[in-house]
């Protein structure tokens, strides 16, 4: 028997139960581990496919988990963008080696709180970024002294940032960006001393200053605060920041000088100070920043020349857009070897640019434009051969364009428009390679465009008009097949149109208009797909108009007058749906197509002397030779026999269709290409297909032939004289050639001595009003619907107010005129009506239903009351009370509203007066849920969304005209974040 060392035994014996306690602790990891999978964890795409039972119960090579190789426990759990739902799964925090925690862009849900968090104190990093986490943020509790990164960006936490938030003692990283934090900036946040990155951007909250302790945080690099409702000034403690990187503090209301301590950042790299208030000069301590590289002091308004320090820094990119600096720039500029993007742009800067700018640096972006720069474009721009952009439009530039640029292959993207250059283009620089945008409009430029030109392949816009161009327009134009724009008007070109011009497909815009063009117009134009617009007025052209033209799915504006055109006019011109269309002026002859036989069209046709028409007034009518008129007889009796007969059969079979009168379609105009037939039509209005019915007429449901279903409104009869029929028919006609996404196509008219009927697109889910007071149908009405239609009807009410010449007054805007078409996307309808239809009733006897007041009840603007005229504000007005009803739910005049109060009484009185609260400029309601529709059930964002749809409807429905804002601000207010004050 050998003696036994008692230390062999011992060591053995330590090392073993080493060993089991790690073995006991990996195998608690395991187990804690599946546990929350299968508990806490939703993993629809399996990527914890993995995760399951081995026999070892060891996890360290499950996916996401990272184990201390010598400790064997589980250090890291990294989970970022697997795709998992369910609620925060505290339960990992059980491992008590666990340092860092990351659940960063999954679907986690709920709140986070307190207690979840007290397991896990230990932890060194915790990142639940990019999850849809809600509520207010949870107080930490004082153990957690190792967190070094904390990041619950972009989620929707609110409130205001909790007190133990200044009480982490080690935190180097926080980022709270993105979130609906409502409260100000706490001070205490200047407690994180450890601190190198903070970032609070893009949050909501209250307006507040950049606290001044900010300056304590020694050890920042990157201070990320834009978009957070900043105001008051920079605080002069910024200075203090001397390892800071990254000072970004752009888009807030920061006003005030820019602190003369901002030398101190002997660091910063990048200063974004755009979009806010800041004024007066840039403090001189500028020029002590000697890492800067990019510099945006953009939109603001700041004043002064550039200083020359700042313009000898070696930045990189220097952006002081939109302020009012004046002032000339200083030489030292153009020696700074780091240059790449130089942005000037809306100040008032004068002189002339530092002649070697652009030779020591690799400039790549020049833009100066809106200035008062004089002198010529400085010669070395591409030296380096980097510039992609020149941008010098809307200043006093003179000279030739340097040749020196007719060798920058670089070069993208120019508009230099506006300014006074003059001599000839070199020849090179129409071809360069790269090249898709050229304006040089309005310049002095003479001498001809190079046939060289073809060699810019990727030409799209060209834009040469108003100089002094001249000769024949190169035919290898006709190689750019990416040209989508061609404008090359008032020059002196001349000759020949190249008549190739036609294979160029992507054209939409062709102006060649006050040239001397001679020649035919180009004839085989059936590749022009796109073409929307064709001027050639006034040129010396001849020959006679392409019938082809006419034929162009999407043309809509056609010039050709002014010329020496003969010929008739091509009957498929009346195919177009024309907003502009003119051909005086030329030498055209013979009869008017009957689709031109409209008043409308007069001044498009005079000054030909050789035309006729049998309708229009100033047009002489036709000379009928006899023996035309010996057919025509002829062909009138045949046709009078058969339509006897026709019609005799017709009302045997439907004698009392139309109350039993006889009724003829007449003057049928079809805007949109559909398969149309009136009989088709006219059978299809009968009771059963009655769909809606109102104050001007009834509404018929019609399936076509083809296929299409539309809605066909048939107006009330009975109450008309003759001479407001061409009302009528003008008006119709100008909603025939409306083009806009929301509002509804009129597909069709036809008016007659005693039927007028017009043809809609139908809208699969009826109107507004109905979709919102029907039980059925409301449910379908989220609030992000409701909002999306009130954008919507507000841009289509804006372009028929805005973008319509003469502007159209909707006067009946109501909930039951903005239809829902299958994606719910509003459409107004019934505009323009209203008016025409009005004149009607007032010379109406008899069985006329319709009132004269224009509008519907509930909807009517308080002043027609005594002034009984209806303008633009008069359907703000109404578009106001629509917003009250898709924020409420009911209707106008809702019963429940009690004696003499309508909806807008309603919400400012009895629910709004003494809850609005008004804090720092900015308006909130303190109870909204009690006037928002029940049946929505919003959400704490959509919340934010309906008071401000809220704060427009007021503002929509305010007593005095004066104070509605136009349809185009309502469209921008409701669009924006704005921010509004409270109504009184
Ligand atoms: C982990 O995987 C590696 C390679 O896939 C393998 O060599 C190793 O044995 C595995 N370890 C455990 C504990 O399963
Ligand atoms: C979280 O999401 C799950 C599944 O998506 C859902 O069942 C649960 O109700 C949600 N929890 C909360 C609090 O919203």
């Amino acid at each position: 028997m050998t003696h036994l060392d008692p230390k062999a035994v011992f060591v053995p014996c330590v090392l073993l139960l080493w060993c089991f306690t790690l073995v006991i602790s990996i195998a608690g990891d395991y187990e804690i581990l599946l546990r929350v999978k299968n508990a806490q964890i939703d993993d629809p795409h399996g990527n914890l496919h993995d995760w399951v039972p081995n026999k070892d119960h060891n996890p360290c090579n499950w996916t996401g988990i990272t184990c201390d190789p010598k400790q064997l426990a589980v250090i890291s759990i990294n989970l970022s963008g697997f795709g998992i739902f369910g609620g925060f799964p505290s339960g990992f925090c059980r491992i008590h080696t666990l340092q860092n925690l990351s659940l960063a862009s999954n679907n986690i849900n709920g709140t986070l709180s307190s207690e979840s968090l007290s397991l896990c104190s230990h932890l060194q990093l915790l990142s639940l970024s990019n999850n849809l986490l809600v509520g207010r943020l949870p107080e930490f509790p004082p153990e957690f002294s190792q967190l070094q990164v904390l990041d619950l960006s972009l989620n929707n936490f609110s409130g205001d940032i909790p007190d133990s938030f200044g009480r982490f003692p080690a935190l180097k990283v926080l980022t709270l960006s993105s979130n609906l934090l409502s409260g100000q900036i706490p001070a205490f946040l200047g407690n994180l001393s450890e601190l190198t990155r903070f970032e609070l951007a893009i949050n909501p909250f209250k307006p507040g200053p950049l606290p001044p302790e900010i300056g304590n945080l020694t050890k920042l690099e990157n201070l990320f605060v834009p978009t957070a409702n900043l105001v008051g000034s920079i605080p002069e403690s910024i200075g203090n920041l001397v390892l800071l990187k990254n000072l970004d503090l752009s888009d807030n209301d920061l006003s005030g000088r820019i602190p003369e301590s901002i030398g101190g950042l002997r660091s910063v790299e990048q200063i974004e100070l755009f979009g806010n208030q800041l004024s007066g000069e840039l403090p001189e301590s500028f020029a002590n920043l000697s890492a800067l590289t990019n510099l945006d002091l953009s939109l603001n308004r700041l004043t002064g020349k550039l200083p020359n320090k700042i313009a000898a820094m070696s930045i990189g990119s220097l952006n002081l857009n939109d302020n009012f600096f004046e002032g000339e720039i200083p030489e030292s500029l153009a020696s700074n070897p780091n240059l790449w993007e130089l942005k000037l742009f809306n100040n008032s800067f004068s002189g002339t640019l530092p002649e070697n700018l652009g030779q020591n640096s690799d400039l790549e972006n020049f833009d100066v434009s809106t200035n008062k720069f004089t002198g010529e474009l400085p010669k070395y721009l591409c030296f380096r051969k980097k510039l992609q952009n020149i941008i010098a439009f809307d200043n006093r530039f003179s000279g030739n364009l340097p040749s020196t640029l007719s060798e920058c292959s670089s070069l993208a993207y120019v508009r230099i428009q506006n300014n006074e250059l003059s001599g000839e283009v070199p020849v090179n620089f129409w071809g360069l390679p790269l090249l898709y945008f050229l304006q040089m409009d309005g310049n002095r430029f003479r001498g001809s465009v190079s046939p060289s030109i073809s060699s810019a392949r990727n030409l799209s816009t060209l834009l040469i008009s108003g100089n002094n161009f001249s000769g024949e327009f190169p035919n290898s134009i006709c190689r750019l097949h990416e040209l989508v724009t061609l404008q090359v008007s008032r020059n002196q070109f001349s000759g020949d149109i190249p008549f190739c011009i036609t294979e160029l497909k992507k054209l939409q815009k062709l102006r060649m208009e006050e040239n001397l063009f001679s020649g035919k117009i180009p004839s085989s134009v059936s590749s022009w797909t796109d073409l929307t617009e064709l001027n050639l007025s006034r040129n010396q052209l001849s020959g006679e108009i392409p019938p082809g033209l006419g034929d162009l799915p999407v043309l809509n504006y056609l010039d050709i007058s002014g010329n020496s055109i003969t010929g008739e006019i091509p009957v498929e011109l009346t195919k177009l749906k024309l907003n502009q269309f003119n051909l005086s002026d030329n030498k055209l002859y013979g009869k008017v197509p009957s689709g031109f036989d409209q008043d409308l069209f007069v001044s498009s046709l005079l000054g030909n002397p050789n035309l006729c028409s049998p309708d229009l007034k100033p047009i002489p009518p036709c000379q009928k030779s006899k023996r035309e008129s010996f057919y025509a007889l002829i062909v009138l009796s045949i046709c009078v026999v058969l339509l006897l007969a026709s019609s005799l059969c017709y009302f045997r079979t439907k004698s009392n269709a139309f109350g039993g009168k006889s009724k003829k379609l007449h003057k049928v105009t079809t805007f949109q290409r559909i398969g149309f037939n009136e009989e088709d039509v006219i059978s299809s209005l009968t009771d059963e297909n009655i769909i809606g019915s109102g104050g001007s007429g009834r509404v018929y449901r019609v399936n076509l032939k083809t296929g299409q279903t539309v809605a066909v409104k048939k107006l009330w009869e009975g109450c008309r004289k003759p001479d407001t029929e061409s009302i009528f028919r003008s008006e119709v006609d100008t909603l025939g050639r409306i083009r806009h996404g929301n509002i509804v196509k009129l597909l069709f008219s036809c008016s007659g001595e005693e039927c007028r009927i017009l043809g809609f697109e139908f809208m699969e889910n009826g109107s507004l009003g109905d979709a919102l007071h029907d039980e059925r149908s409301v449910s379908l009405l989220d609030w992000p619907k409701r909002f999306t239609i009130a954008v919507g009807a507000a841009q289509g009410l804006a372009y028929l107010h805005h973008d319509c010449v003469p502007a159209i007054v909707h006067r009946d805007v109501k909930s039951n005129n903005i239809l829902l078409d299958e994606e719910f996307r509003a459409r107004v309808a019934d505009f323009g009506l209203a008016k025409t239809l009005q004149l009607d009733a007032e010379v109406a006897e008899g069985h006329c239903v319709m009132s004269r007041v224009a509008g519907s009840y509930g909807y009517i603007a308080p002043e027609y009351a005594y002034t009984l005229k209806v303008t633009e504000k008069s359907d703000v007005y109404s578009f106001g009370v629509v917003l009250l009803e898709l924020i409420t739910g009911k209707w106008p005049t809702d019963s429940s509203f009690g004696d003499n109060m309508d909806i807008v009484k309603w919400v400012t009185e009895a629910a709004l007066s003494s809850s609005q609260v008004e804090k720092d400029g900015v308006c909130g309601f303190k109870d909204l849920d009690r006037i928002v529709d029940p049946m929505m059930n919003p959400s704490e964002w959509d919340y934010r969304e309906i008071e401000k749809v809220m704060h427009v409807a007021l503002l929509c429905t305010s007593a005095f005209p004066i104070n509605r804002p136009s349809m185009r601000r309502v469209v921008e207010l409701l669009l924006k974040d704005a921010k509004l004050s409270c109504s009184k």
